[in-house]
């Protein structure tokens, strides 16, 4: 085939695999069968692949691939992302109705009436008919580009059926049943498991890596249109035909109505229908249909005046409290969790509900066996509301909190004006491995494949006492542990080498210091750039930088003068652990810093660094470092026996300086 053959079929191709997939992900009504779909998309991978240069960002071969991002970039929404004003009860809707009515100065209204998607609002753009970018809502004026991630759902159109420029806005989702399907393979790896549907699909959209994204079958409903070019509906019911008419996946359950009372029914046919659904609603969203009153109505700084949401109480539901199991944090605090017989909530199965502490045992007037209402209400953790005590059969215990640590037997104390019991118990096994699970966790290094039961797994076969642990452990070491097969194996070893690159704020969080959070961590990192600088620091400098407040200086400086500590540290070093900052420095910072914008050279021997520790030192600092000595080299270091490239410097007129002069810059005694 010739490329202009090649170039008409790929276009054939693209319209029909497109076509398919609209009957397919969006009607839900296929006309070919997978293996036919499956015989197209490989002729047109096929035809790519020996004519390259006729790839384009919008051929459906394009849906999954490209490059893990460094981060996102911002997006300018053209229109602002609004939020929506809520409403509890049939009051709060009789008032939303009254007021529009008395702003329009109009009898009768007509509304439209949609589902609540319990997702993420997304703006895609779309230029001529072709989707060039999508973004997460931000803060309503600015959002993410996650335009890679979007791509991979199957149901969001690449190439609209007319050519137009537009955003439209929409909620993206994970159903139902991929929820349950994501959180059971992270159950069998012993990863940490998403709250709800929503935190899951948040979560892949936010990967940098597009692959991770895809993995996860998200979906989305459009719901409007934010900006576009040429005559725009008059209504929205027109909007939301025009929508499904371009190829848009719209929710089919919205519903335009004149009275109140019909918004009414709507909500409470919606309340009883939702456990029916594949996806979550958390409610029910009411739009005034016309868009010139929508005009009149206008806008508060946060919310339109013409649309409200209407939020479904939360869930609720009665079951039976087993028993209470005592858990040893991270930093010692004990706290207790309801073992409870299972029972579904809010789509997920609830099995456990924290307690918090002794004393909410106690406000609650919580026993043993007792009947008790749990309640989730969005992604927070199920809770206890209160028991039946007209339930109770006489065979109810009242709890006891012990007074020994159940992982190290030590006594238990209650230290002044907490309201937590605490195991005081520096060795206490509970806090050592508490303190890993923390290390390895998603905001911290983030190593994948390492959840709890993982983490458990290894320190009770005793092949991980310290966080430095993690970068020893060997393939013979993890072999022979249960559910270990050859590749988990070499993917969780791949992922603990690759923790190695983290930037230092995620290692400086991941060591679990009091008072030191991910944002105070990254602050830190930024204002150092190096662990080691924060290592030396004292008190006062710690304080003399914003937001780092005595308390959180104080637990620093007596952390790292820990010598448990410090070992830790060096063998982390030892293993080749990044101990720089990799973003951006703070300016005053780097203006400070003498290799700002530098241009450095490293030759001869350094008796205080390894090259590659000097040359991270000075990368954190805002220079480069390069291997060759040229015009446009800034510095040269010259350690001991130093050779042609001294030579070269010094002809060239470059600065030099020694090992010593270099440690004074760093602001380092020798
Ligand atoms: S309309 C200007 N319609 O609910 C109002 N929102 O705060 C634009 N949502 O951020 C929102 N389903 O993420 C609208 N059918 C629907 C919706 C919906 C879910 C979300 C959306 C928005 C939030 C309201």
């Amino acid at each position: 085939m010739d490329r202009q053959e090649a170039e008409k079929r790929i276009e054939e191709l693209r319209r029909e695999i497109e076509e398919h997939n609209y009957r397919y992900y969006v009607l839900d009504d296929p006309v070919i069968t997978d293996a036919e779909y499956d015989r197209l998309m490989r002729e047109l991978i096929t035809l790519e692949e020996a004519f390259p240069d006729l790839i384009t960002p919008d051929s459906p071969t394009q849906r999954v691939g490209g490059e893990p991002l460094p981060y996102f970039e911002k997006v300018e929404h053209s229109v602002p992302m609004l939020s929506l004003g809520n409403a509890f009860s049939e009051e709060d809707l009789r008032e939303f109705d009254r007021r529009i009515r008395r702003t329009a100065g109009v009898d009768k209204v007509r509304y439209v009436c949609e589902l609540k998607i319990d997702g993420l609002a997304v703006s895609l753009r779309y230029e001529n008919g072709v989707f060039v970018r999508g973004a997460t809502r931000g803060d309503g004026q600015t959002g993410e580009d996650i335009t890679q991630n979007l791509k991979t759902i199957r149901s969001l159109p690449l190439r609209l059926r007319r050519p137009v420029t537009l955003e439209v806005r929409g909620e993206a989702f994970m159903p139902k049943g991929e929820f349950q399907r994501i959180n059971a393979q992270k159950e069998k790896r012993g990863e940490p498991l998403f709250a709800n549907p929503r935190n899951a699909a948040a979560g892949s959209l936010r990967q940098l890596d597009p692959r991770l994204a895809a993995e996860r079958a998200l979906d989305i409903f459009l719901y409007g249109i934010g900006w576009m070019e040429g005559e725009v509906p008059k209504t929205h019911a027109e909007s939301l035909r025009f929508l499904a008419d371009l190829g848009f996946k719209v929710n089919p359950a919205w519903r335009a109505v004149e009275r109140i009372e019909d918004v009414m029914a709507y909500v409470e046919e919606w309340r009883q229908r939702r456990a029916d659904l594949g996806y979550e609603i958390d409610g029910v969203v009411i739009k005034v249909d016309d868009l010139a009153l929508r005009e009149i109505l206008g806008t508060t700084a946060k919310s339109p005046r013409w649309a409200v949401a209407y939020k479904f109480p939360a869930e609720e539901a009665v079951t039976i409290l087993r028993d209470i199991e005592i858990n040893v944090g991270r930093t010692g605090a004990v706290t207790p969790t309801a073992l409870l017989d299972p029972v579904t909530l809010a789509g997920t199965t609830v099995k456990r509900a924290s307690l918090h502490n002794e004393d909410i045992i106690r406000e609650k007037g919580i026993l043993l066996g007792d009947h008790v209402i749990v309640r989730k209400a969005g992604d927070i953790i199920p809770e206890i509301v209160g028991v039946l005590p007209e339930r109770r059969t006489g065979e109810e215990r009242p709890y006891r909190m012990p007074e020994y640590c159940p992982e190290c037997n030590s006594r238990l104390v209650r230290l002044d004006g907490e309201v937590a019991l605490r195991c005081i118990n520096p060795q206490c096994p509970a806090q050592t491995r508490e303190g890993i699970i923390h290390f390895v966790s998603r905001g911290a290094m983030n190593i994948e494949g390492l959840g709890e039961k993982v983490v458990t797994q290894l320190f009770q076969a005793g092949l991980v006492r310290s966080v430095a642990d993690l970068y020893y452990l060997k393939k013979e070491d993890l072999l022979p542990l249960e559910r270990m097969g050859e590749k988990s194996v070499e993917n969780l070893l791949a992922s603990i080498e690759r923790s190695k690159q983290n930037s230092v704020e995620r290692l400086l969080f991941g060591l679990g210091i009091r008072f030191v959070g991910s944002k105070g961590a990254l602050i830190l990192a930024r204002h150092f750039g190096h662990l080691d600088r924060i290592m030396e620091a004292d008190r006062e400098e710690l304080e003399s930088i914003n937001e780092i407040g005595p308390k959180m200086a104080d637990s620093i400086v007596t952390y790292f003068a820990k010598p448990e500590v410090r070992e830790v540290v060096e063998r982390l070093r030892a293993a080749g652990v990044n101990f720089s900052f990799k973003g951006p420095r703070t300016e005053e910072a780097a203006a400070e810093s003498p290799f700002a914008g530098k241009t450095v050279v490293l030759t001869g021997t350094l008796k205080h660094f390894s090259r590659k520790e000097a040359s991270e030192r000075i990368e954190a600092l805002g220079g480069k470092v390069t291997g060759s000595v040229s015009k446009n080299t800034d510095l040269l270091i010259a350690g001991e026996k130093a050779g042609s490239k001294l030579r070269k410097a010094q002809d060239l007129g470059v600065q030099v300086i020694d090992e010593q002069t270099f440690l004074e810059m760093l602001g380092q005694e020798g």
